[in-house]
């Protein structure tokens, strides 16, 4: 890549008329206008921050919003899904859920890529003079018209600004621009105070801002976290409307999510890790051979991992947020075997090679609080029925492996998402705490009876929302781990 230098003006002046205009742009959403792209109807998405790099990621757009006022798609049932799925009906899975007469391109949500180039700006916070600018490069057809860059060579602690440029093709005029920023991590020997924020389990369907998205965003926002992490679950395939058993609908149903406002203001803001889960992938519970339509499990994955997301190779990352603060950023899907195989040292979610990462990096931290982030719970509890994750029986090995080990650190906290209630687990004279961070809609929240208090539950509540985590540094550091509701208040508070 061949960087240039250059001064740029007006930089911030440019960034409030931009997103000033946003709303005025939902407000008068109609079909698609006939305006001359590419646009960036889908925003940046940024992954796997660390000191010195970051993988920055967009996608080039026909329109500059979604056809939020297509027409909706018509509901099949389970039954109807599951035997189109496994007929890998083609012509059926369409038909049955777009109405006749119509195509996708007419339905609520369609937001088509387009071919193009794009250009990206990014400099250090108050820094506008040393602005490097990467070449124009093409987005690839191939990947849903995305473009990934990964910056290296950054500067810790750091706040940059980002903007990003597109156009038609080579010796055309810009036809759009978008901007964005966010804050790398402190090294290790900062002492900082460090907040952020934890996710699961949201739907384009489900959510609770029908003109703008998911309300926990706006109130993530307002609580200035330093980063925000994504657990999966952040997109169902499995779910009517349109179930999506195509690769085509895979996307449609990604490039719908990232066009909702909120959420698309939200990620051009924040460092984020986003993390994925069975949903994302394809079906309920998805392993290795559980292909979703005409969508292999592989495939899925490679969507996700490849196209739709920061990519990075091994998934699973450990970044140090300054002296007191280690997270461990782990991967639940693409390491797993089969979960109907009989349990024992072999069966695995983590897969044999991040689990030897895992407590070897532990090993090495003198982080005042580590933080383990997981998609799916270890401790639970959770319903009996279930055969997924490390807290269901079918994992007990691998699960006492993990805790046996966590139970001889110190400070060492389980966060995750994948279950649709918020409550925090401890496990009786042990230092084994689990916070789970809940659905990120009310509608979304579920699967567990607020009755059903158990013994280990220091707090239970079958509501929307999210966690935050907050850190405070100095002579005598402490972690405070709370939950809130969808609009930002908090519900509960545990600190250490
Ligand atoms: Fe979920």
């Amino acid at each position: 890549m061949v960087l240039l230098i250059m001064k740029i003006g007006g930089f911030y002046k440019f960034k409030k008329l931009f997103f000033g205009g946003i709303g005025l742009f939902l407000l008068s959403c109609q079909a698609p206008e006939p305006e001359k792209g590419p646009f960036f109807a889908n925003g940046i998405k940024n992954g796997w921050a660390d000191q010195n790099s970051i993988v920055l990621w967009t996608r080039l757009t026909q329109n500059k919003l979604a056809h939020f006022k297509g027409h909706p798609f018509v509901e099949i049932s389970r039954d109807k899904m599951k035997s189109l799925s496994q007929n890998r009906d083609i012509e059926g899975i369409y038909n049955t859920q777009i109405p006749q007469g119509l195509s996708l391109k007419d339905m609520e949500g369609y937001c088509p890529g387009a071919p193009g180039e794009v250009q990206l700006h990014y400099f250090v916070k108050g820094h506008p003079e040393e602005t490097v600018v990467t070449d124009w490069t093409a987005v690839n057809p191939d990947k849903d018209f995305t473009h990934q860059w990964k910056l290296e060579q950054l500067q810790a602690g750091k706040n940059y600004r980002v903007k990003i440029y597109a156009r038609p093709q080579k010796g055309q005029e810009v036809s759009d621009s978008i901007f964005g920023q966010f804050l790398l991590p402190v090294d290790q020997n900062t002492a900082k105070d460090i907040k952020f924020c934890v996710v699961s389990c949201h739907d384009y369907n489900r959510r609770d801002d029908l003109e703008n998205g998911h309300k926990i965003y706006p109130s993530m926002s307002q609580l200035h976290p330093d980063f925000y992490v994504h657990t999966g679950d952040i997109e169902y395939m499995d779910k009517p409307l349109p179930y999506a058993m195509t690769e085509e609908l895979m996307r449609f149903k990604w490039n719908r999510l990232f066009a909702l406002p909120f959420q698309r203001s939200f990620y051009n803001d924040h460092t984020s890790y986003f993390m994925k889960d069975d949903h994302d992938v394809g079906f309920d519970d998805s392993y290795p051979g559980k292909d979703f339509g005409t969508v292999s499990f592989e495939r899925g994955l490679e969507i996700f991992d490849e196209e739709q997301f920061p990519s990075y190779s091994k998934r699973y990352k450990t970044i140090r947020w300054g002296k007191d603060l280690q997270i461990w950023i782990v991967e639940g899907r693409n390491y797993r075997n089969q979960n109907y195989l009989k349990d024992g040292p072999d069966k695995t979610i983590w897969g044999a090679a991040q689990k030897q990462w895992f407590f070897d990096t532990v090993n090495d931290s003198d982080a005042s609080f580590k933080v383990l982030i997981t998609s799916s719970p270890i401790l639970g509890p959770d319903r009996k029925n279930k055969n997924d994750n490390l807290s269901n029986t079918g994992y007990a090995h691998e699960q006492a492996e993990i805790l046996n080990f966590i139970k001889k650190q110190k400070n060492l906290f389980i966060v995750n998402g994948d279950r649709h209630w918020q409550y925090v687990t401890n496990i009786k004279d042990t230092n084994l705490w689990e916070f789970g961070c809940g659905a990120g809609a009310d509608v979304h929240a579920g699967g567990w009876k607020q009755e059903d208090f158990r013994p280990e539950h220091q707090f239970l509540r079958v509501k929307g929302g999210f966690l935050s985590v907050s850190v405070s540094s100095g002579k005598s550091p402490s972690i405070r781990f709370t939950h809130h509701d969808v609009e930002g208040n908090p519900v509960n508070e545990v600190n250490f």
